[in-house]
């Protein structure tokens, strides 16, 4: 649904469920500098706990476009470390609730690999429409001790290649031009008009 001009640019609404505001906050950063206003559906959605975080959002995106029946997007991420064969990866937000940042801090106490990855899937379906889904990665490490405020869950624990601060340590617009979700959503935002037709 179009809404408005401002300038010339059409902004378009979409809606995002999600009960996590650091994610809101990004994603619709993001989405408004390509003109999209983004609805923010703050109600927690059934998470299947399946081997990969693709298969965890299709079920996601079926429920929420049940309860919705609008374009509809979700986002499902996790923090996959090397060092610890990919745990937390699936069970990331279980592991944040339980242990958090201290906790993997704690784990890879001693340990000299470092190396971890963030995964992050953007989910979308329409009303009649297949799901499609974007994702998006970004390698770094974890660092030997918090640090930063901003960002929420694993963020003041994460080092982007390349960088020698965490990404509670950057801004959200500088977030989202490296982070997984950033290049999820870029791939995302490209596609977007063909899936809105
Ligand atoms: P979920 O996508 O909500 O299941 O997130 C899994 C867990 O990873 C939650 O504890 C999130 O807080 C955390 N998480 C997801 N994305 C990020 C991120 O960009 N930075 C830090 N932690 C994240």
């Amino acid at each position: 649904m179009t809404l408005r001009h401002q300038g010339g640019l059409s902004t378009q609404k979409m809606s995002f469920v999600t009960t996590n505001l650091g994610k809101f906050k990004e994603i619709s950063a993001q989405m408004a500098g390509h003109g999209y206003v983004l609805e923010h559906i703050r109600t927690p959605y059934p998470e299947i706990q399946a081997d990969s975080l693709e298969a965890t959002i299709v079920p996601g995106l079926q429920w929420v476009l049940e309860r919705y029946e609008r374009p509809i997007m979700i986002d499902d991420s996790g923090l996959f470390i090397d060092g610890l064969r990919g745990f937390p990866g699936v069970y990331s937000s279980y592991v944040f609730k339980t242990i958090g940042c201290d906790g993997i801090l704690n784990l890879m106490k001693g340990m000299t690999d470092r190396r971890a990855r963030f995964e992050c899937c953007i989910g979308f379906i329409a009303p009649g429409k297949d799901p499609f889904i974007a994702k998006g990665v970004a390698h770094g490490s974890i660092s030997q001790e918090k640090a930063g405020t901003g960002g929420f869950g694993y963020d003041p624990i994460f080092v982007h290649e390349g960088y020698s601060k965490t990404y509670a340590q950057v801004d959200i617009a500088e977030k989202n031009s490296i982070s997984h979700r950033g290049r999820a959503l870029a791939k995302f935002i490209e596609e977007l008009p063909k899936l809105l037709v």
